[in-house]
């Protein structure tokens, strides 16, 4: 028996004799990885007490999950969102400086090749929805105006559906766009109110959530990208605080400096020169950008 060989398998030292046959693995990092979840995977079982059943359960369940994935649907990236662990990994990889913008979730609706507009642009491309007009500087952490800084815009319709996912009902690159700011950091454009939608829940995902009692619905917000010289990339979304499932996004994107504040404008002259035919949503929100260069 070689030293790290550690002898027949029984429940009380299954972790050691497990771990203790990759004493030769090249990967140190694999070796960490697969020794740690090992580790919390064995104390799960020994704590769940699984029957046969449950077992076989939860091989199909995950076999079902696999199955659901082509080139346009990840039900195993659903299946981390919903279980908080997407959004853990984005927080331990976006720890930021006090002061800074805080990130959030991708998702899967951003599209590589959006247009670039001139500011002021109205992306809603079909007239539909409420009227909105949103404005803000993009800073660094000193509160100077970033130039030349590009924002990636993405959203929902209100009826809660990306154009991607209504190829022929909605134009292409509908509410989607590409800005870039001039030497005074600032940025606007025209989109209408986004709304709340469920993220898929036809699949093992959504079965899981209805046996936790959980809804599947995500409140109401806007994605963007920001991208700048000099800073780190930021991905984010800023939310509608007064959305029915501000409390309880499915994919536990929600931050309290994420939200902001959706305020209606029945102002005639306004409206005018913005050219809406009525009463609008005006949103004002800064960004704040990290610098990239470390230490
Ligand atoms: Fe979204």
């Amino acid at each position: 028996m070689e030293t790290h060989e550690k002898g027949f398998f029984t429940e009380e030292n299954s972790v050691e004799v497990v771990t203790g046959r990759n004493a030769n693995a090249q990967d140190p990092r694999l070796k960490q990885v697969i020794e740690v979840i090992t580790r919390k995977l064995h104390e799960a079982v020994k704590e769940i007490e699984p029957t046969q059943d449950e077992w076989f359960k939860a091989i199909m369940y995950l076999t079902r999950t696999g199955h659901l994935c082509n080139e346009w649907r990840q039900e195993f990236i659903l299946l981390s969102d919903v279980l908080g662990v997407s959004m853990l990994v984005d927080a331990i990889n976006n720890r930021k400086p006090s002061g800074a913008s805080e990130s959030t979730v991708l998702g899967p609706f951003h599209v590589a090749d959006a247009p670039e507009l001139p500011m002021g642009a109205n992306i809603c491309l079909d007239q539909k929805g409420e009227d909105m007009v949103i404005h803000g500087r993009i800073l660094d952490i000193e509160g100077r105006p970033i130039a030349n800084a590009v924002l990636d815009v993405w959203q929902a319709n209100d009826e809660g559906f990306y154009d991607v996912q209504q190829k022929g009902i909605q134009p292409d690159f509908n509410l989607r766009g590409v800005f870039r700011t001039g030497e005074d950091g600032r940025y606007w454009f025209r989109a209408v109110k986004p709304k709340f939608y469920p993220i898929p829940d036809d699949g093992t995902v959504g079965k899981l959530l209805k046996g936790l009692g959980r809804h599947p619905y995500r409140p109401a917000h806007l994605h963007f990208i920001l991208k700048a010289d000099g800073f780190e990339t930021l991905t984010t979304h800023i939310f509608d605080p007064h959305d029915p499932y501000i409390n309880s996004d499915a994919v536990f994107g929600v931050k309290e400096s994420l939200l902001a504040e959706f305020k209606r404008i029945d102002d005639a002259t306004r409206a005018h020169e913005l050219e809406f035919p009525g009463w609008f949503w005006e949103v004002e929100y800064d960004f704040v950008l990290t610098s990239s260069k470390k230490g």
